[in-house]
């Protein structure tokens, strides 16, 4: 080599030597293709649903009518009486077009004891209505079928209703009307069908009646047509096909606190939330009060979206279904009552006629429910949890109960214990050593805190205990401010937290064998927690960078852990990196995750070792942002989202520059291993 003569020459030569001598030097990251570490269960990465921030009534389900039974505390929320000066009972002015009125039929019919009566006198189209709001208004989509129905008697036929679709400024947005036919005492249902002329993002409903008569009406209800598999009285498709992009191994529901409720005759009772709408007793959801400066008063479960629909939701995207029970205890953090030893039997007979639903076959009892709801096969049950977040002696009675009771009719089952709310402290502690002796299949815990608490904990699991209870971490999110603070966000800094925390999830996945972020879902204008996985407004949605942290772990989980060193040990924030390594057997393929956590972009050497050949081009998925504290929204859904690029391979080195603040999934394709 001559001697370098000037200062411009000499950095010429730097340029263009250094990825030479780079590639040459030993590398930052080994990954060994040719040994399995651990097989990933197909579990690996799910879902947790829970009725919280409008997920269910108001979100996924989409039901437009709120309060359609007349139900809630106010038997008139979300329903307006036009015009304003016609009132209901107890005043039930007469105005000459009619009165309407709430009738309580409680002795006769607990679940779905009231209805409304109307008396029209020569009403004219505009002159005697109602008016419902929906969930902070309906989504209303132009050229989507809207299905109106509702349950009504009357004694005389006389009556002419006009149903319409308004926008904020009371411009028609499609409708139809209906004739109800003279059906004396019965119950009869009457649809109308319409289809939407434009789009409104906070539409309402009108009922407009004309002519003289009264007429009962109950169960009031507009759903749009182009829900999930077009399933009348389904769920809106833009969030479940958000939750089947997920591909999730598994969907926890029905909670969350909402399993155990404020107290135990609020709590979550699967049986009330299958068969006719009707007959499903909705309750309050005990989200509406427990945030005191998100308040919700209207917040109900009607349980349109019930077990039957969430065992049919797991079908369809392919997860295994994980259905929490409440074992005899309320909310430890409400009013924390338990039912008595000796009064546990409903509850022990809850969880076990559930698998019998779930699994049974048409000669028992539940089985048969299950295939007169429509599914004559089995929903393949495998695992049932036992309480939310529980924990002291109380709940270690009764999970013994629980467990002893189950196993012995159906040993197959896997008991998912919980490890209360704290993931560390005397409480844990001592449910941990008492989880040993009971041994349960799976121990659930919950982890909120903040991101440096993720990336300082993905070593948690390297030296968990191998022949004990697998772990189920069935609760996380990093809180950019506190725990149940609603100034938390969704932001990049928290995603990229949980993705390092994910790594060393992946690397112990002979003991984690499942994983769910949680919340699920949020609505913008009815929230009560923050952060949240998915966030939607009444026609949009999105996943936050959190959410798509989720879809590169789940959608690239491959079958088998392999090692990934950095001299010899797990990467695990050396140099601000975080790295973990699977092969996938079916695609022949090595992916490793990197997260780089510092605000540099690092120049790194990844070594592919024991494979004969690797395929080139390999492609680099990259997870990033402009800063740690940027956001999705409904205004920039995509602001943060993985970016694909492909790359060159020669040898079994490959050179890569990790952006700061990122998440980077690489698949290379192998022809295969050398061994
Ligand atoms: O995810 C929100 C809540 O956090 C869940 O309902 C509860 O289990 C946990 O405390």
């Amino acid at each position: 080599m001559k001697p370098v003569k000037n200062l411009f020459a000499a950095i010429s030569l730097l340029v263009l030597h250094a990825p030479i001598a780079f590639s040459q030097a030993k590398c930052l990251i080994n990954v060994k293709v040719d040994k399995s570490i651990a097989t990933i269960q197909p579990t690996m990465w799910g879902i947790f649903f829970e009725d919280i921030n409008t997920g269910a009534d108001g979100g996924i389900y989409a039901e437009l009518v709120k309060n359609r039974s007349f139900e809630f505390y106010k038997p008139l929320a979300g329903w307006s009486v036009r015009p304003a000066d016609i009132s209901y009972v107890p005043f039930q002015k007469q105005f000459g077009e009619g009165t309407v009125m709430i009738v309580n039929r409680q002795e006769k019919n607990t679940a779905n004891p009231r209805f409304m009566r109307i008396t029209a006198n020569n009403a004219s189209k505009g002159s005697l209505g109602l008016t419902n709001e929906g969930f902070d208004g309906m989504g209303i989509r132009e050229d989507v079928q809207y299905n109106f129905s509702m349950m009504y008697h009357q004694q005389a036929a006389g009556l002419k209703l006009h149903i319409e679709l308004v926008d904020s400024t009371g411009k028609n947005l499609g409708g139809a009307s209906l004739i109800p036919s003279e059906n004396g005492n019965e119950w009869h249902k009457a649809s109308a069908s319409f289809v939407a002329t434009s789009t409104e993002l906070k539409g309402r409903m009108n009922i407009w009646f004309e002519g003289s008569g009264v007429i009962d009406m109950d169960m009031i209800s507009l759903f749009p047509g182009d829900t999930w598999k077009n399933r009348p009285g389904g769920m809106r498709s833009d969030l479940v096909q958000l939750l089947a992009d997920l591909k999730p191994g598994f969907i926890r529901f029905p909670g969350g606190c909402i399993v155990e409720g404020r107290e135990l005759s609020t709590r979550y009772q699967w049986k009330k939330t299958i068969g006719p709408l009707e007959e499903r007793q909705l309750i309050v959801n005990r989200w509406n009060t427990e945030i005191v400066n998100r308040p919700a008063p209207d917040y109900f479960q009607t349980f349109g979206l019930g077990f039957f629909e969430y065992f049919q939701l797991a079908e369809d995207i392919g997860a295994e279904p994980l259905p929490i029970l409440n074992c005899g205890m309320a909310c430890q953090f409400n009013t924390a009552e338990v039912a008595p030893i000796e009064q546990l039997d409903p509850y022990l007979q809850d969880a076990l006629d559930l698998i019998e639903f779930a699994n049974g076959d048409v000669k028992t009892k539940w089985g048969a429910v299950r295939v007169q709801l429509g599914h004559t096969a089995p929903f393949h049950l495998k695992m049932i949890g036992v309480g939310n977040e529980n924990w002291g002696p109380q709940y270690v009675e009764r999970l013994k109960i629980f467990q002893r009771a189950i196993k012995e009719k159906y040993p197959a089952i896997k008991i998912i214990a919980s490890t209360g709310a704290m993931f560390e402290g005397s409480m844990f502690d001592y449910l941990t050593a008492e989880l040993k002796k009971i041994k349960p299949e799976f121990i659930d815990e919950h982890y909120y805190n903040r991101p440096e608490w993720f990336l300082k904990n993905t070593t948690r699991y390297d030296n968990y205990d191998r022949n004990g209870s697998k772990i189920f971490a069935g609760e996380y999110a990093a809180q950019s401010d506190r725990v149940v603070s609603t100034e938390n966000k969704n932001n990049l800094r928290t995603a990229i937290a949980e993705a390092a925390f994910l790594t060393g999830l992946e690397r112990n996945a002979d003991v984690v064998n499942m994983a769910s972020y949680a919340p699920l879902f949020a609505k913008v204008d009815g929230w009560q927690w923050k952060p949240d996985l998915i966030w939607f407004d009444n026609l949009h949605a999105y996943g936050t960078p959190n959410y798509y942290v989720q879809k590169l772990f789940s959608n690239n989980k491959g079958t088998d852990v392999i090692s990934a060193l950095s001299n010899g040990k797990p990467v695990t924030g050396q140099d601000s990196l975080y790295a973990s390594a699977v092969i996938d057997k079916n695609t022949n393929e090595v992916i490793i995750k990197i997260v780089n956590s510092s605000s540099v972009e690092k120049q790194t050497c990844l070594q592919v070792e024991g494979a004969k050949k690797i395929r080139s081009p390999a492609s680099m998925t990259v997870l990033t942002g402009q800063s740690l504290e940027q956001e999705n929204s409904i205004e920039s859904p995509g602001a943060i989202k993985p970016v694909v690029q492909s790359m060159d391979v020669k040898g079994d080195k490959i050179n890569i520059g990790l952006k700061p603040n990122s998440l980077t999934v690489i698949h290379v394709g192998m022809n295969s291993t050398s061994k």
